[in-house]
């Protein structure tokens, strides 16, 4: 990272406009917040009277509760929106929503929703800053950082690394923030899938696509496993899951073919036996729970880079 950088942007709203600097000092920044969480007081005073608003117009357990705890150990107010508790059902629109929440001088909105482009029509409709927590088939951002900062504890460095991304590609954001993300610091980027998980709009992006799972797995030092999104499929991808199971799923013949050293992730929700085989879940689950918990610190770093837009100095 570039001396003396100073981060300079206002929303967070994908990686792939971000420089490899910018993803640096979030990774930076975040090492700080881990050590902030294994403290007898986890909580600093940095955003004291600043409000954060959880606008989550689908679901989440992962992203909106470490949102909501990161905000909060940074002793934030918070307010978590649940459109399916919200007056939306009686019709009022996104932006009239949007409205009403700002008349509370938000700070911050984080969005998830399930159309691609929420987040930035969100960032064009109001004067606070917007984070990204999961726009449709676009972009997850603090998805893919969390994921870079569990690699970066483990390797050191992502410069060099290959990275490979199984299961639904087509669908996830996940997959596509992780391609921009892991990309931009000099990882080699892999997605392997089905042919009909792979569009062909793939070849345009920074990644080697194969469908061949052991050429994918052959030499990797990161798996990531995504879940079919069947909310998303609007027809059939796959003849049946017995198909799938065949050729995609990580199970204990395939993962004997990984290197010793290479570290396996999930975003969540895991489907098991469908993107990894259950068998596998003593071995594999505790790293995919530690690489949830590293999205706290991703997060209290995201937010609180947003809002005071300069070096880490809170600590203490
Ligand atoms: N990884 C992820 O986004 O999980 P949630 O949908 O539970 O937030």
């Amino acid at each position: 990272m570039a001396e003396n950088f100073v981060w300079q942007r206002k929303h967070l709203l994908g990686l792939k406009s971000l420089t490899k600097d910018e993803i640096e000092f979030i990774l930076e920044g975040a090492k700080a917040f881990k050590e902030i969480s294994s403290r007898r007081i986890k909580k600093v005073p940095a955003l004291r009277g600043r409000t954060v608003v959880n606008l989550f117009f689908e679901a989440s357990t992962r992203t909106r509760t470490s949102f909501e705890l990161a905000a909060k150990r940074l002793s934030a107010d918070v307010v978590n929106f649940s459109s399916s508790l919200s007056s939306l059902g009686k019709g009022e629109s996104i932006l009239d929503t949007l409205r009403n929440l700002e008349t509370y001088s938000v700070d911050v909105f984080i969005i998830r929703h399930s159309h691609s482009g929420a987040a930035l029509y969100v960032s064009q409709n109001t004067n606070a800053s917007v984070i990204n927590a999961g726009d449709g088939q676009n972009e997850h951002p603090t998805q893919a950082l969390l994921d870079m900062f569990t690699v970066k504890q483990k390797f050191g460095s992502l410069s060099g690394l290959k990275v490979t991304i199984i299961g639904d590609i087509f669908h996830s954001r996940v997959a596509r923030s992780n391609i921009w993300g892991f990309s931009k610091c000099g990882a080699e980027v892999w997605v392997c899938s089905l042919p009909t998980f792979i569009p062909k709009y793939f070849e345009t992006m920074p990644a080697k696509i194969t469908f061949d799972i052991e050429q994918a797995l052959k030499d990797a030092d990161v798996v990531m496993l995504l879940r079919i999104q069947n909310e998303r499929l609007n027809k059939q991808f796959f003849p049946s899951l017995r198909e799938y199971r065949q050729l995609v799923t990580l199970t204990d013949d395939r993962i004997s073919l990984l290197k010793k050293r290479t570290l396996i992730l999930h975003p969540g929700p895991i489907n098991w036996d469908i993107d990894i085989a259950s068998g596998l879940k003593p071995q594999v689950h505790p790293l995919i729970l530690e690489q949830a918990s590293n999205g706290l610190a991703v997060r209290m770093a995201v937010i609180y880079m947003l809002m005071e837009k300069r070096q880490y100095e809170f600590a203490g």
